[in-house]
């Protein structure tokens, strides 16, 4: 079966001043459905580029995308608009809410510019925003919310849908400790219920949650490492090799 996302030979290039810079220097890649994996490594490795290109919130500029099997470099951008909307969610750094529409309000507005009806949009909203445990905040605008909790708030937006894939960008970058745990807990239970996300983080401490970690510099994948809980779970002796 084709994997839900692969890159192959994945570049990215700007033009500056006389020259070009190559973000990205050819990545081959790619997710499983249900997997979890969180792409790392240091400002200016490459990370959101990558992010970008794989959500085809922009083009590269050479090399291929490929979602469920299908290429999507000879897409139209309306095409791409259109698989954006139904196959993806996405999370950002700062929630990216607007301010004046309370937290049901933000997750019904883009369902209503798609083709929901009202009564439909709310129900979804409703129960994405009891999902990700804010049942008792649906009319608070996001003034009235905590960070941890506008960043849920994205997150019920983000999955609404039910996006066969969700990218987080630097999802706990804003908060806290203890709001930035949740928010990981929560896409830890998102993926225990068989959501694909690809989380972009600096934080080892969260990145390690993941299945699998591709650590990026300089734009070339320099390494791809199991997540902790895959480690440990390797690490003790199954009951047969305890009897030897
Ligand atoms: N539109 C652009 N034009 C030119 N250069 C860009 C553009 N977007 C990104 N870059 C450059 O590409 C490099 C990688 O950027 P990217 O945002 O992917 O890094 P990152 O790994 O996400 O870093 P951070 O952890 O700081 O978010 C940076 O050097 C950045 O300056
Ligand atoms: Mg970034």
């Amino acid at each position: 079966m084709a994997a839900l996302i692969e890159t192959k030979k994945l570049v990215k290039a700007y033009k500056s001043g006389d020259g070009v810079s190559t973000i990205l220097k050819g990545i081959d890649f790619s997710v499983e459905r249900g997997e979890f994996v969180s792409i790392m490594g240091r400002s200016g490795a490459g990370k959101s580029t990558l992010m970008y290109q794989m959500s085809l919130l922009d083009e590269p500029t050479s090399g291929d995308i490929s979602i469920d099997g299908t290429n999507t470099r000879h897409m139209s951008e309306k095409e791409k608009a259109a698989f954006r909307l139904r196959k993806f969610g996405f999370v950002f750094q700062d929630y990216a809410l607007m301010p004046e529409l309370t937290a049901t309000e933000n997750i019904v507005l883009p369902l209503l510019m798609e083709s929901y009806t009202f009564t439909q949009a709310q129900a979804m909203a409703a129960d994405a925003l009891t999902r990700v445990g804010l049942g008792h905040r649906l009319h608070n605008v996001p003034s009235q919310l905590s960070g941890g909790e506008q960043q849920r708030v994205s997150i019920a937006r983000a999955i609404a849908e039910q996006p066969e894939i969700l990218f987080a960008d630097e999802p706990t970058a804003n908060l806290d400790r203890e709001s930035a745990k949740v928010v990981i807990d929560l896409f830890l239970e998102l993926h225990a219920h068989g959501q694909t996300i690809i989380m972009v983080t600096h934080e080892e401490e969260y990145g390690h949650v993941a299945d699998r970690i591709i650590r990026l510099d300089e734009g070339s994948i320099v390494s791809i490492e199991k997540g902790v809980r895959h480690a440990h779970a390797r690490k003790q002796p199954t009951k047969k090799q305890s009897k030897k």
